[in-house]
């Protein structure tokens, strides 16, 4: 602890950087130093360090600070093109204009909530969800995150059915509250903090056959079957076609909800407006988080059918949060579907996924020892390597050559590419041309076993 009037002085000279930019006495370099030692220091010590594209480079005290669209850039103007989205908030590209203005009108007008009167905004939007989500999903609880979305339709789903089993996949990814890491695919992250809930059953991403012997057999114990339809974290995996159309029957068979995690493939990313809208598939509950708030605003959404929700009538305090749906958040939302919409956003993801999963593929072609495969949908792709050490060296390749990207939180040697769905061909080509040199520097190092194919 300092004294108090030290941390004054202190908090003045913070709030100084934030309102007026980097001062005169200090440079770009050093004010990078500072981060990292505030961060190593008093934020979580490790986390610093243990970032792929960075710290491979070299230069683990590269800073954002700026950026717009699809440009981030630090304090002293070096840029990057952002393939990496936020891991998905930048549907609309860093400080969309629109969102921007939408929450600084709300600001100086009435930014939190009073929790008593009633938010005309917060209304507004959930209409607005109701409209665009499928079927007839039609009621909306606001949260802030994608761990909350998922926490709370959970809980909704075992009031809903009076059940407390849940089903999940391998590999899946949620979140990482105590809830919704229960379904968490990855054991290194459960297990430290075990025991969690009990009553999940794991099946095997994609394996419809499993779902359904499993509901057969124990389906009276189950509340909800959780599922991305497309698996974000695990590295971009696309599931056969019949996948979801037959989780739903099995759902309905069973009387079970069947919950979608939509909070990374929602609002447009994969090339529909929702994943499941490509199997026309109504999930009884759809989560949604990350892009919702434009990429300005944190916000979720647990969005469900009205049967469903018909269980929290009777305590509509069952399931309460105080910023959850806040005016601000909501105002971006707004905003933010209004841009998606207007511009067909899940359109512009679904032509250049195609421009850039193309590109790629050829450079599989080029070099299959480095880069063995490319899949996912839309602009959620994932790039695979061999191992993690090839993943490693090839984003960091890229990070030197001005391009951002990330590995995922289950697939070590998958590199993400997830930029925004408004992003300029010519950036994406610009990435395509600077992957390339990467791919060659990494074949390279690695000797005839990762060299050009002829
Ligand atoms: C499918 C899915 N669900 C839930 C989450 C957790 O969201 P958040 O980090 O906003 O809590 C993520 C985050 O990556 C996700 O990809």
């Amino acid at each position: 602890m300092i004294d108090p009037r030290d941390a004054l002085e202190e908090s003045a000279e913070m709030l100084s950087i934030v309102m007026e930019g980097l001062p005169a006495w200090t440079s770009p370099d050093a004010f990078a130093q500072a981060t990292v030692r505030d961060l190593d220091r008093h934020f979580t010590p490790g986390l610093v360090r243990y970032r792929k594209s960075v710290t491979e480079a070299g230069d683990f005290a590269a800073l954002e600070w700026s950026g717009e669209g699809s440009v981030v850039r630090d304090p002293a103007g070096r840029e990057w093109i952002d393939c990496l989205g936020g891991y998905g908030i930048y549907n609309l590209g860093i400080r969309h204009p629109e969102v921007v203005e939408a929450v600084r009108r709300q600001l100086d007008r009435n930014p939190l909530p009073t929790q008593e009167l009633l938010d005309p905004v917060k209304g507004m939007l959930c209409r607005l969800l109701a409209g665009i989500t499928p079927g007839d999903i039609e009621n909306a609880f606001l949260c802030n995150s994608g761990t909350e979305a998922v926490e709370g339709a959970m809980k909704i789903a075992r009031v809903a059915t009076g059940r407390r089993g849940f089903v999940c996949a391998e590999r899946a990814f949620h979140g990482k509250t105590l809830g919704a890491l229960s379904l968490m695919g990855k054991a290194q992250f459960r297990e430290p903090v075990e025991p969690l809930l009990a009553g999940v059953r794991r099946v095997p991403f994609g394996d419809a056959g499993a779902i359904e012997s499993l509901l057969d057999q124990e389906g009276d114990d189950i509340a909800a079957v959780v599922l991305e339809p497309i698996q974000g974290e695990a590295g971009a995996i696309v599931p056969p076609d019949d996948y979801f159309p037959r989780a739903r029957a099995a759902c309905d068979a069973a009387g079970t909800l069947l919950v979608a995690d939509e909070v990374q493939t929602g609002l447009g990313r994969t090339g529909a407006l929702w994943a499941v809208d490509h199997w026309n598939v109504v999930p009884d509950i759809l989560c949604v988080a990350k892009s919702l708030g434009g990429g300005v605003m944190p916000a979720g959404a647990i969005l469900g059918r009205g049967q469903v929700w018909k269980a929290l009538e009777a305590n509509p305090f069952l399931h309460t949060s105080t910023f959850g749906g806040n005016p601000l958040a909501c105002a971006a939302s707004i905003a933010a579907i209004h841009v998606t919409l207007r511009e067909r956003l899940w359109e512009q993801a679904a032509r250049k996924g195609e421009r850039f999963t193309a590109g790629l593929r050829l450079l599989a072609e080029r070099y299959p020892g480095v880069l063995t495969q490319v899949r996912g949908r839309g602009l959620l792709i994932g790039m695979v390597f061999p191992d993690d050490r090839t993943g490693y060296e090839v984003a960091a390749g890229l990070f030197r050559r001005g391009v951002l990207v990330a590995g995922t939180q289950v697939s070590a040697a998958t590199i993400r590419i997830e930029p925004a769905l408004n992003i300029p061909d010519d950036l994406i080509d610009a990435v395509l041309a600077r992957l390339a040199e990467a791919l060659a520097d990494t074949a390279a190092a690695g000797g005839a076993l990762r060299s050009p194919a002829r």
